[in-house]
């Protein structure tokens, strides 16, 4: 009998809204299409409104995950939920999600590793068939980034409102203009099954290294202080996250190509064994050089960070979502997952799909 392993069986994504285009951004900071596109491969993105959480967000994909799945919520018996951006400091978004979806006591793991969520993602649900614990587990990514964008008048974004942020208001937003125009919202889920196929986790090697925690940190709202949250910590723009680009950047162009190269020999698969490489969408000119570097060819590296920006935990379910229903991602397939986030958590895994 074959080893047991785990297939996809339904994936799902929803974005909230009407896209942002670059062109609105400058409406409410110092920016353009000009310095976005080039630098990042951005155009447009998606931002969750007021009152809108990643429970929200996620239920929706895991809706249409279920639905393309062909099953029932209640056939889910484990929830893994990844993101950064919590509906609560807590609890987490998981237990929510699946009292929307309509499936209460079901088990929710709440993972935070960020961009790097499907890495650990993959090998939590690995764990989780192995060892018998679950059969069919729902695996959600999803964000609201919109709760720290630098701005507070999201009408100025709308032409049709025809006003602009006041000069106090952009002078504030442009202090953090280099992290606001990556970011955008929204979900995508993916439903996983055991499976005596083989299928799942074929290789991964994964790493955290808290020393460079603070490339990229939300300053306010933690714990070590008390009380937790202070009166004057929006003046200070503690909400909004610090990032230190250009470090990540290299970061993430020297440990990724690395990592998958290392992965691939401990494997014995070749690079050009590789049927596609969902990269993480933090940005275009991070994935153009690991492609290069790696020399692999353009249409075996999909991105879709032109429409949606950096989705930190939704982007690999987003993308993979796509992907398959597209037809350019195909059961039986071996993917390459690669990621970073901020942590600094990254790595590689070889992924039997
Ligand atoms: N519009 C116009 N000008 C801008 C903008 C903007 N949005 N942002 C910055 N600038 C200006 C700066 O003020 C600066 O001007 P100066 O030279 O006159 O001082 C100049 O452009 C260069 O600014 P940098 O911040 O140094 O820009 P850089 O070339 O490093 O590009 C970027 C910034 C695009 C953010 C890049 O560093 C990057 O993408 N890094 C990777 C980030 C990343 O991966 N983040 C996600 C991590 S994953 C996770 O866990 C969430």
């Amino acid at each position: 009998m074959n080893e047991i392993g785990f297939e996809v069986i339904g994936t799902g994504h929803y974005v909230p809204g009407e896209p942002v285009t670059n062109e609105q951004l400058s409406r409410v900071m110092t920016t353009s299409d000009e310095w976005i596109y080039p630098r990042s491969g951005i155009k447009q993105r998606h931002y969750a409104p007021d009152g809108v959480g990643v429970s929200d967000l996620g239920c929706e994909a895991a809706r249409r995950a279920l639905a393309s799945a062909g099953i029932d919520a209640a056939e889910v018996d484990y929830i893994v939920f990844a993101t950064m951006t919590p509906d609560y400091v807590f609890p987490g978004p998981g237990a929510l999600l699946g009292a929307k979806l309509g499936i209460p006591g079901v088990p929710a793991l709440d993972i935070r590793q960020q961009c790097a969520a499907m890495l650990f993602g993959l090998q939590t649900v690995n764990g989780l068939i192995k060892t018998g614990a679950a059969r069919t587990i729902l695996f959600i990514g999803a964000e609201a980034h919109a709760g720290f964008m630098p701005w507070e008048d999201w009408g100025a974004l709308d032409p049709a409102n025809g006003r602009f942020a006041t000069p106090e208001a952009r002078e504030k937003a442009d202090k953090h203009r280099h992290l606001a125009v990556l970011f955008g919202d929204g979900a995508g889920a993916i439903v996983f099954r055991a499976t005596e196929r083989q299928a799942g986790l074929d290789g991964i090697k994964i790493c955290s290294d808290g020393r460079f925690a603070e490339l990229l940190y939300v300053p306010g709202g933690g714990f070590r202080t008390r009380p937790y949250w202070k009166a004057d910590s929006f003046d200070g723009d503690m909400h909004i996250p610090r990032m230190d680009g250009r470090e990540l950047f290299k970061f993430a162009v020297t440990k990724l190509p690395k990592t998958a190269r290392e992965l691939c020999a401990k494997h014995g698969v070749a690079i050009e064994q590789i049927d596609v490489f969902l990269a993480h969408q933090a940005n275009q000119r991070i994935n153009e050089h690991i492609r290069k570097d790696l020399k692999v060819p353009r249409e075996k590296l999909p991105h879709n960070i032109d429409r949606f920006g950096n989705t930190s935990g939704a982007t690999i379910p987003i993308l993979l979502d796509e992907e398959m229903k597209a037809g350019r991602v195909e059961k039986g397939q071996l993917a390459m997952v690669l990621a970073l986030g901020t942590g600094v958590h990254w790595g590689c895994a070889l992924w039997r799909l």
